[in-house]
């Protein structure tokens, strides 16, 4: 008998194949709604492994629905959504899918700083609401990336990602770390600063950290108020690092030119919330490692981690240790 697992959405084609040689899936079958927590704690009893998502709140509550779970397998290299330390207690391993994701999550960082820089969500709706009738010389002005200075918040796989990308630019490359990384800094040509030196001094932000209990919010009114008027907020991390009601107070003020998100908070981000009142802001709905191929590699990576887990082995992708 083949062990039964729970998935919380459909995944590609050749993660679906791999995933039906070694186990039998219950899958949550949708692509437009995540399954609702109340769902997974029906659904998870007699589960020997779960495959889920980062919109998947994993509890202690929900690990104790499921008595035999051998392993949990998060789809997502960030796991803010998982108690992993109570899935340690309970001596079931976690895994994720670092690495995969790292180059095409910093082309959309670096996609999301050019187009606050140079404003072309705005120019999209001049175009589309008939205001263009004529070139203008002040139209839209934007400001410059090359030789502009961007600053890295986590120096991360994905944070050096992007200061590669900011190299072809010219642009001066700031970060700032919990610990320093002199082989970036040697590789990079990248500067260390204190967080507020960093916001004070770049033209460009933009925010690679893990979504933990010392990052949520860091980004506040405070903050907001030690950066540059013209400065650029990229935030490809997690919503929760920034303070919406702050940002918003920011943007609307003209504190910052412009905020350019892959995440929120909330996110999902309702139509009607006040952030999409504003001009000087581009969201995109938590794509960033939104391509084909990374989408399909991720998925497998989360396949092979639930193998190993429900086989008893060592995860390749392990986010706890457990005895
Ligand atoms: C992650 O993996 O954590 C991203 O946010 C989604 O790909």
């Amino acid at each position: 008998m083949k062990p039964e697992v729970y998935i919380t959405r459909r995944l590609p084609a050749a993660a679906m194949k791999r995933l039906q040689e070694f186990c039998q899936p219950e899958i949550w079958d949708s692509d437009e709604l995540a399954a609702p927590y109340e769902e997974m704690r029906a659904r998870l009893p007699g589960k020997a492994g779960l495959l889920c998502l980062l919109t998947d709140r994993v509890d202690a509550a929900l690990m104790d629905a499921a008595p035999g779970l051998k392993v949990i397998s998060q789809c997502a290299v960030g796991y803010d959504n998982i108690d992993v330390a109570a899935a340690t207690a309970r001596g079931i391993p976690v895994g994720n899918t670092p690495g995969a994701l790292t180059e095409t999550t910093a082309d959309f960082a670096f996609a999301l700083l050019m187009a606050g820089a140079r404003r072309i969500v705005e120019g999209m709706d001049y175009v589309r609401g008939g205001h263009w009738k004529t070139w203008g010389l002040q139209l839209l002005l934007g400001q410059d990336i090359y030789g502009a200075t961007l600053g890295i918040v986590g120096l991360g796989r994905i944070g050096a990602a992007v200061a590669r990308r900011a190299r072809g630019f010219n642009m001066r490359l700031l970060y700032h770390n919990r610990q320093r990384h002199p082989e970036y800094e040697a590789e990079l040509g990248i500067e260390y600063r204190p967080l507020d030196e960093l916001l004070a001094e770049s033209d460009f932000i933009s925010l690679h950290l893990n979504l933990t209990a010392q990052s949520r919010g860091l980004i506040g009114e405070r903050e907001f108020n030690l950066m540059k008027p013209n400065a650029v907020l990229v935030n490809t991390a997690r919503g929760g690092v920034v303070q919406t009601e702050a940002l918003y107070n920011a943007l609307k003020a003209g504190r910052i030119a412009h905020a350019a998100l892959d995440v929120t908070d909330p996110e999902p981000l309702p139509a009607d919330h006040k952030l999409l009142t504003l001009p000087n802001i581009t969201i995109a709905p938590h794509i960033a490692s939104a391509s084909t191929e990374t989408r399909s590699r991720i998925a497998m990576m989360a396949v092979e981690n639930l193998e190993a887990g429900l086989q008893g082995r060592p995860l390749p992708w392990p986010v706890n240790w457990v005895g």
